[in-house]
């Protein structure tokens, strides 16, 4: 008997056109049904997981999304769930889980010695705009080229000429504006975020093009700040006891620039796929597109002057300069075309626009955030700072860029240190370049893996190794030391004492991730240090920092290129240095 017969003398009285239904209906039942069972997770074997989430196509996404502290603070949840320093997040629909690690020693070893972990598509996938920026690229030989061109350029001769007196500078206008709103506040919070990413703004800028390019953000806002009169000015007060300042319009590619790294930190959150909105941005949108074929002639055109000084044998001072100096040698050498102009190169700059400025803007509002948080902290640091930095306070002035750069300033670095690991840019994070083992466990090839060593907020999980082989709980005390908890800000665990009783500064004491380890950590971290060193010094010193409104300090914050406080206000007073 065929199909259909059987069909016909079972259902016989059933009207055929129900049966070709009922007979569809069940085809795709099945069908459902079988692409349910299929874009469910499927968890790592051995690695501890929710067992909730493997019962929805969503796995763990709906929850992570709800966590209103991010994704680096629900990932050390997970791990203190499960107690144990591995486990793995299940991503959703069509994504392979993803492990994370709170384990010192082992994070270490991944990052400084296994050649089995490299660059991840955690990164490479979710900023495509980035283009052929060597952050972007696994480790090999169009890596090796493009960080060549920067290799030392933050080493200390050329960091110390060509980078100190120009931030410094920068540093002073920054004080210069903020004298102008603390006055025109009158006792009230403004917002410093603007002007932090404004400060890091231009010295990434100056970076590269050096005296090339003379426009400067912040000095924009002074002198829009500066027209406002003091006595005809009302700016509206907020409830929180907070007022608005106007924003001066910028140069055209420095706004540009700000616009697209927003766009950027966007498409990192999205539901879209990364591939297509960073699609639309470049080539489509009617708002972004123009910048972008208008950044890459701007940058193009910069180079070119810098061939120009090359080929003059004119001495090389910008960024660039060096860019295409090394370019060429390393050309010649390879007996090959130089890339000099080319897209690899634009975007190798325009990578270190967005990535430098967003990161140390970042970072600086946190510094600025966790000082006012902790007043104590404040006092302690600008003690220091008045007692090292002693010609300048005998002398009531602030200190010179040289003089902040040579005196020992152990709780400033403290202070520093502190910020960065409690609120570290990011989770680093790696995948695995072949089959491979992590503290037991089996790992497939192309699995990405994010080290959740640290902050924000980091809470080890009792059972975890986390202070494994590190310094930390060593008998590093002395008095006013106490062992605090990972999650508490406390710049005095990087502080120990030596034979003569001072207190030294010792980074390797407690785990750091802050800027990653090993090959593929921070290129721009020298630069990083350099800014927030002399900023935070002489905003301490220039400043008095007064109450804020308990709303206005909260540590919400936003996580995409780097971890970002979603606000940041200070009310200052001018100690008339
Ligand atoms: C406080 C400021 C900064 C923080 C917290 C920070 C943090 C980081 C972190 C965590 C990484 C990944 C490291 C790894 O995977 O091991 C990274 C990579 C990188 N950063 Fe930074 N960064 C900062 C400032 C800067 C600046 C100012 C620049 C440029 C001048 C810069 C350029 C880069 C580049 C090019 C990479 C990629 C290195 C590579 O893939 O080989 N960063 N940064
Ligand atoms: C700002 O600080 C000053 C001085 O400490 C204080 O008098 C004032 O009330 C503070 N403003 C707000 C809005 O809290």
């Amino acid at each position: 008997m065929s199909f259909s017969e059987n069909l016909k003398a079972n259902f016989g009285g059933i009207d055929p056109r129900f049966q070709t239904a009922a007979l569809y209906g069940t085809a795709i039942l099945t069908a459902v049904y079988g692409l349910y069972l299929w874009l469910l997770p499927r968890p790592l074997a051995g690695i501890p997981y929710n067992k909730e989430s493997v019962k929805s196509i969503w796995g763990d996404v709906l929850e992570l999304r709800a966590d209103t502290g991010g994704l680096a603070k629900w990932c050390g949840k997970q791990l203190e769930r499960h107690g144990t320093p591995i486990c793995q997040a299940l991503m959703g629909p069509l994504s392979k889980p993803v492990v994370l690690v709170a384990d010192v020693p082992e994070t270490r070893a991944m990052l400084m010695g296994r050649s089995d972990f490299d660059r991840s598509a955690y990164i490479i996938d979710r900023f495509p705009l980035f283009g052929e920026f060597h952050l972007n690229m696994k480790t090999g030989d169009a890596w090796r080229t493009s960080r060549g061109w920067l290799k030392d350029l933050l080493d200390k001769p050329h960091l110390i000429s060509n980078m100190t007196p120009r931030i410094y500078g920068h540093v002073l206008t920054l004080l210069e504006l903020w004298e102008k709103k603390s006055g025109l506040a009158n006792g009230h919070s403004f917002s410093m975020v603007d002007d932090l990413r404004d400060l890091a703004l231009d010295v990434i800028t100056n970076f590269h093009f050096g005296d090339d390019f003379t426009d400067s953000a912040l000095a924009r806002q002074s002198h829009h700040v500066g027209q406002l009169d003091s006595k005809n000015t009302r700016l509206p007060v907020g409830k929180n006891g907070e007022v608005e300042f106007p924003q001066a319009p910028l140069h055209e590619f420095q706004e540009g620039l700000i616009e697209t790294g927003d766009k950027m930190a966007d498409i990192y959150t999205t539901v879209w796929p990364p591939a297509l909105v960073s699609f639309w941005v470049r080539y489509i949108s009617p708002h972004y597109r123009p910048f972008f074929g208008a950044k890459d002639r701007f940058i193009r055109d910069y180079i070119n002057l810098a061939l120009k000084r090359l080929n003059n044998n004119e001495p090389l001072q910008t960024g660039l300069d060096f860019m295409v100096s090394r370019e060429k040698r390393g050309a010649v050498k390879a007996k090959k075309p130089s890339v000099i102009g080319k897209q690899t190169m634009v975007d190798e700059a325009y990578g270190n626009l967005i990535a430098g400025q967003h990161t140390t803007s970042a970072a600086m509002v946190w510094i600025l955030k966790l000082l006012i948080d902790h007043p104590e902290v404040t006092n302690r640091l600008r003690e220091e700072l008045q007692t090292h930095l002693v010609e300048a306070t005998q002398e009531n002035r602030l200190p010179t860029v040289d003089e902040i750069l040579n005196t020992r300033l152990a709780y400033l670095d403290a202070v520093l240190e502190e910020v960065l690991r409690l609120r570290a840019a990011m989770l680093v994070p790696r995948d695995t370049t072949r089959d491979t083992e992590l503290l037991g466990n089996r790992i497939p090839k192309g699995t990405s893996i994010l080290l959740v060593c640290q902050g924000p907020d980091f809470s080890p999980s009792p059972s975890s190794a986390y202070w494994r082989g590190t310094k930390a709980d060593a008998a590093r005390q002395f008095p006013g030391k106490e062992s605090k908890s990972p999650e508490h800000f406390d710049p005095m665990r990087w502080l120990v004492q030596n034979e003569k009783g001072e207190l030294e500064f010792d980074g390797t004491t407690y785990p750091q991730l802050g800027f990653g380890l090993g090959v593929r950590s921070c290129w721009g971290r020298r630069l990083a240090y350099l800014e927030m060193r002399i900023m935070t010094t002489m905003v301490t010193l220039k400043f008095d920092f007064g109450q804020v409104a308990d709303a206005l300090t909260t540590h919400e914050a936003s996580y995409d290129i780097s971890y970002r406080a979603k606000q940041g206000w200070v009310n200052l007073t001018s100690r008339g240095l």
